[in-house]
């Protein structure tokens, strides 16, 4: 493919709004013209995880006007488009099919392209966005939604090496936030209590270490916690700000040892790759990243984590793959159905868990 391809991207299966233009001319790096992030965070904080209904609603009342500012911020008129990428699954499928009507609308009103792109799919490509990295790498997807091991071999190949059984470690965070009185989104707020705590104190499990293979299980790690705390409250009355501190660090540094440990088994799985990649929003914890920056340094691997904003959900994401999928050949469609499940690998067998933010794999 040796033209320019300038593609609007459209993103709506979870909690986030988002629209993109991106422009790949060749010989040149790919360009994020705009990327447009509406978050629906303050909508389901009340709830404590997203509720499908709300987001479906906020998604369809929202998503015109982000398609309209990603344009605006690009300076690209619908005319100037090479075509249309939206996210088709998996995700909670009210709000996948608010985005997938409004791409269809779009694309029959101007003629445009339509291409059917794989959430999980945009998040594997993303190194070839922000670092331009050739196949095949290893990624570790690792949010509130997914935890998993991809080795991604093409723009379409993709082979599961291994996930989480239960939560995604973002979900543990967030519970183990709401469990220790902390806000959310749990992350951050674990992370910050956390560097001032004693990771030794508890002795908290490292589940699943003792079965081969890179699956891994987070949800017995928040019961230890829950324990943990209950017997600090029965003994003392309730936690000391320095109890929250070491309960945080303990939780902290038993996700990151698990994660670093499969890690390390992942890469031995994969055969030689060109990068190990990071993608979601645990993968801002920076312990958690150092530890598997040295798994990884460690087998001679180079190390990538792109940009925040990039690794956690976005359009950007959904284009780049749309202008992946042209340029090996792949026929756009609008002939294709919206799916909550929708795993990348066929033949792994079903992941069990399917995390708060809906079944992603
Ligand atoms: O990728 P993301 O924005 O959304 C999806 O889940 O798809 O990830 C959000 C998750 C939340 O569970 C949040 O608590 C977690 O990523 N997170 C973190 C940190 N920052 C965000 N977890 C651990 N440490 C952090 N610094
Ligand atoms: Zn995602």
């Amino acid at each position: 493919m040796d033209r320019t391809l300038t593609l609007l991207g459209i993103e709506s299966s979870c909690d986030d709004t988002a629209a993109a233009v991106v422009r790949l001319t060749p010989g040149l790096p790919p360009e994020i013209l705009s990327s447009q992030v509406l978050a629906q965070t303050n909508l389901h904080a009340a709830f404590g995880g997203v509720v499908p209904e709300i987001a479906a609603r906020a998604h369809a009342e929202r998503l015109d006007s982000v398609v309209e500012e990603a344009l605006t911020v690009a300076g690209v008129g619908l005319d100037a488009l090479d075509g249309i990428a939206v996210t088709a699954g998996p995700g909670l499928i009210g709000g996948v099919l608010s985005g997938v009507m409004l791409a269809r609308g779009l694309a029959a009103a101007r003629g445009l392209p339509l291409m059917a792109v794989n959430h999980l799919a945009g998040h594997a490509l993303t190194p070839r966005l922000t670092d331009e990295i050739a196949f095949p790498y290893l990624m570790l997807l690792v949010s509130g939604g997914h935890c998993q091991f991809l080795l991604v071999e093409g723009v379409d190949r993709f082979r599961r090496l291994g996930g989480t059984i239960d939560d995604a470690p973002g979900e543990a965070f967030d519970k183990t936030a709401k469990l220790l009185g902390l806000p959310q989104p749990g992350g951050p707020a674990v992370e910050g209590e956390a560097m001032l705590g004693d990771p030794k104190r508890f002795a908290f499990p490292r589940p699943l270490l003792d079965r081969e293979g890179c699956d891994m299980s987070f949800s017995g790690l928040k019961t230890a916690l829950l324990r943990a705390r209950d017997s600090l409250i029965v003994a003392h009355g309730g936690l000391t700000v320095q109890d929250r501190r070491d309960l945080c660090a303990g939780f902290q540094a038993a996700v990151a040892e698990v994660l670093a440990i499969k890690t390390d088994r992942a890469l031995a799985l994969s055969g030689p790759v060109t990068a190990l990649a990071v993608a979601g929003g645990v993968a801002a914890n920076k312990p958690i990243r150092a530890m598997l920056e040295t798994v990884s340094t460690r087998h001679g691997t180079p190390f990538l984590a792109p940009p925040l904003r990039l690794c956690t959900d976005n359009a950007a994401m959904i284009a780049w793959a749309g202008i992946e999928r042209i340029r090996v050949g792949i026929l756009p469609s609008s002939d294709f159905a919206a799916r909550p499940r929708w795993p990348l690998d066929d033949t792994a067998p079903a992941l069990l868990g399917s995390g708060k933010k809906g079944a992603k794999a």
